[in-house]
C-alpha cells in the first residue's frame, strides 16, 4: 500500500496524477531529476511531460545524475522537450539529437554538477523530480536504486515532486547515506575513511512544505545493456589479474588490493567479473555504478563491501538482488555521486580505478567519449574523477572495434578525455602496458609492443619510427597523426 510509504500524513493530500504534477513544470525551466545509469529515475512525470509537449511548446534544461532508463531521454527528445541536457547520457535517440546539434549536451565530470549548482555558477534548479521508496514522518525522501544528484537537486530546488515507486521494496530504506559537503572555502574534510564509512543520514533531508506533489508509480528500472564476458574480455581480466598479483609479490599491494572502482559498460563489468577466478580476497569497492559483477563477486565470497551511487543490473540480476536486498544491505552503501566520486576521498582511500577507453594513443592519451573525434558516445561520466585521483589509473579496451576495421590503439587520439598524465596502465586482450614512471618515448614502445592488435602493429611501429626521426619529447607526424581516422570516415576502415 502506497499510503504506508508516505509517513508524513499531510503529504497524502498532495497526491496527484503524473499529468497534474507535470503541469508544475513550465517552459524554459531547469529540472533536476533522479536517475543514474538507468537506475532510480523518476518515471511517470517525464513521460507526462513528453505527452504534454505534443500539444504545447515546452522546452527544458534537464539535469540528472547520469543516464536514464525506460527510454525516457528518447521520449523527451522525440517530443522536443530537451533544449539542454547534462551531465551524462547513453540513449541512442538522444545521442543522435546531440550529434545533430538539436540538444545542447554539457558533458561533465559527475562529481562537479552539484558543486556548480550550489555555488550558482550554472542556472538554478526550478523543480526537482525524485523517485522514492518512501517519505519519512519529517518529509525526508528515501531514494530507490540510485542517489546520484537527487539530494542536492531536492535541497536546492524551489519545489520538489516525489514519485513513490511501489515496485521498489521498502527494505531499500537504510541503504543510502546522504551527506552534503559544507560550503567552501572553509569546507570540513569529508569523513569517509573506508568504503563502509557511514557519514550522513539515510534519507534526503528536506522540509515537507517543499514537496509540491506526490505521484504514485509502479514501473521498475530498465535492465542494463551489458553483454556477457567473452574471450577478449576474459583475456583482459587475465592480464590485469597477473599484473596485480605481481604487485602483491613485490609487496606493494596485499591480496585484498585497494578499494576498486569499475566504470560502466560491458568491458569493465566483464573485467571485474574476472576477479572471481583470482587469489584475491576480502576485496572492497569504492565505485560509482555497481553492476552485475559487484553482486557476482559478493556471491562468490570475494567482495566484502561495495560503496556506489547506483545499482545498474541486468534483468536476471535485478530479479535476484532487488527482492533479496535485505541479504545484501549490510555490504552496500549508495551515496550522492559527488561523494562516491569525490577527488578528496578517492585520493584518501587509494582507489584502483578501472575505466574503459574508446581508443588510446601511443603515448597513453585516452578518448572515452567521441567516436571519430566528433560524435558523442555517452560522456566522460565519472572516469575523469577517478582517473585523475586514483592510486592507480587503469584503462581497458579491446584492441579493435567493428570486426577489426578500427584499431583502438592509434597514432594520436581524435579527442582527449584523459591525458597521458592521468593514465598509469593500459590493457587490451593482447597484453598490458605499465606506463608508470615512463617518459613518452618509453611509453610509446611499451604500448606498441604490448597492446596493439597484430594487424596494426607494423603500421603503428612504422609511424612511430618516422616520427622519432623528427625528434621531440613526444614525437609525431602532425600531418599524418589523424590519418587513420580520416581513412575510417572515407573508406570505413582505418587501414586499406
Ligand atoms: N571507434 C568507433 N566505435 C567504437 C570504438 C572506436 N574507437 N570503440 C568502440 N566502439 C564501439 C563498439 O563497436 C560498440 O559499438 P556497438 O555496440 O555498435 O558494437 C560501442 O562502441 C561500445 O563499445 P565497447 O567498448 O565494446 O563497450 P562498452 O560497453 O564497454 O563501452 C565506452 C565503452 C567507452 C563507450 C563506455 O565505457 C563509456 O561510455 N565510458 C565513458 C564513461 C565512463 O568511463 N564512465 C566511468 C565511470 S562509471
Amino acid at each position: 500500500m502506497f499510503r504506508e510509504r508516505i509517513r508524513n500524513r499531510e503529504l497524502l493530500e498532495r497526491i496527484v496524477s503524473a499529468d497534474d504534477a507535470a503541469r508544475l513544470i513550465k517552459d524554459r525551466m531547469t529540472i533536476g531529476m533522479s536517475g543514474f545509469t538507468r537506475a532510480g529515475e523518476a518515471k511517470a512525470v517525464p513521460m507526462a511531460l513528453a505527452k504534454r509537449a505534443k500539444d504545447e511548446p515546452l522546452q527544458i534544461t534537464l539535469m540528472t545524475g547520469a543516464s536514464l532508463g525506460n527510454n525516457l531521454d528518447g521520449a523527451l527528445v522525440e517530443a522536443h522537450v530537451l533544449a539542454r541536457r547534462l551531465p551524462f547520457q547513453s540513449d541512442p535517440v538522444l545521442r543522435n539529437a546531440i550529434n545533430a546539434g538539436e540538444v545542447m549536451f554539457i558533458d561533465q565530470h559527475l562529481s562537479e554538477t552539484v558543486e556548480l549548482l550550489r555555488s550558482r555558477q550554472i542556472a538554478p534548479v526550478d523543480i526537482a523530480v525524485i523517485e522514492a521508496t518512501a517519505i519519512t514522518e519529517e518529509g525526508g525522501i528515501i531514494p530507490t536504486t540510485s542517489v546520484g544528484n537527487s539530494a542536492s537537486f531536492a535541497i536546492l530546488a524551489e519545489k520538489v515532486i516525489v514519485e513513490i515507486n511501489q515496485s521498489q521494496p521498502q527494505e531499500l530504506e537504510g541503504l543510502h547515506d546522504i551527506y552534503i559537503p559544507t560550503r567552501r572555502p572553509s569546507r570540513e574534510a569529508i569523513p569517509v575513511m573506508a568504503p563502509d564509512s557511514r557519514i550522513g543520514v539515510p534519507f534526503i533531508p528536506i522540509l515537507p512544505e517543499k514537496i509540491a506533489a506526490v505521484v504514485v508509480t509502479h514501473n521498475s528500472d530498465s535492465s542494463s545493456t551489458i553483454q556477457p564476458p567473452d574471450a577478449e574480455t576474459q583475456a583482459i581480466a587475465g592480464h590485469l589479474a597477473e599484473f596485480l598479483m605481481h604487485e602483491v609479490k613485490l609487496g606493494r599491494l596485499s591480496r585484498s588490493l585497494l578499494p576498486l572502482q569499475a566504470g560502466i559498460g560491458t568491458i569493465a563489468n566483464a573485467v571485474l567479473h574476472g576477479f572471481i577466478d583470482t587469489p584475491f580476497h576480502d576485496l572492497t569497492m569504492y565505485s560509482e555504478v555497481l553492476q552485475d559483477s559487484t553482486f557476482d563477486l559478493i556471491d562468490a565470497g570475494k567482495l566484502i563491501f561495495a560503496s556506489g551511487s547506483s545499482m545498474t543490473l541486468s534483468a536476471d540480476k535485478y530479479r535476484k538482488v532487488i527482492p533479496d536486498i535485505v541479504a545484501y544491505k549490510s555490504r552496500l552503501i549508495l551515496r550522492p555521486q559527488e561523494i562516491s566520486n569525490h577527488p578528496e576521498v578517492i585520493r584518501r582511500l587509494g582507489i584502483i580505478g578501472i575505466n574503459t577507453a574508446l581508443e588510446f594513443d601511443i603515448y597513453g592519451n585516452v578518448n572515452s567519449t567521441h567516436v571519430g573525434g566528433t560524435h558523442m558516445m555517452n560522456g566522460i561520466g565519472g572516469s575523469g574523477d577517478f582517473a585523475r585521483n586514483a592510486y592507480m589509473s587503469i584503462f581497458v579496451t579491446k584492441s579493435t572495434a567493428k570486426n577489426g576495421a578500427i584499431s583502438r590503439v592509434v597514432p594520436m587520439v581524435s579527442h582527449v578525455d584523459h591525458t597521458e598524465h592521468d593514465v598509469d596502465i593500459l590493457v587490451t586482450e593482447i597484453g598490458l602496458a605499465d606506463l608508470r614512471g615512463l617518459a613518452p618515448r618509453e611509453r610509446a614502445t611499451t604500448i606498441i609492443a604490448n597492446c596493439v592488435h597484430p594487424t596494426y602493429r607494423e603500421a603503428l611501429s612504422d609511424y612511430y619510427r618516422r616520427a622519432l626521426a623528427r625528434g621531440g619529447q613526444t614525437p609525431h607526424l602532425l600531418e599524418e597523426a589523424l590519418k587513420w581516422h580520416s581513412s575510417l570516415r572515407e573508406t570505413g576502415r582505418m587501414l586499406a
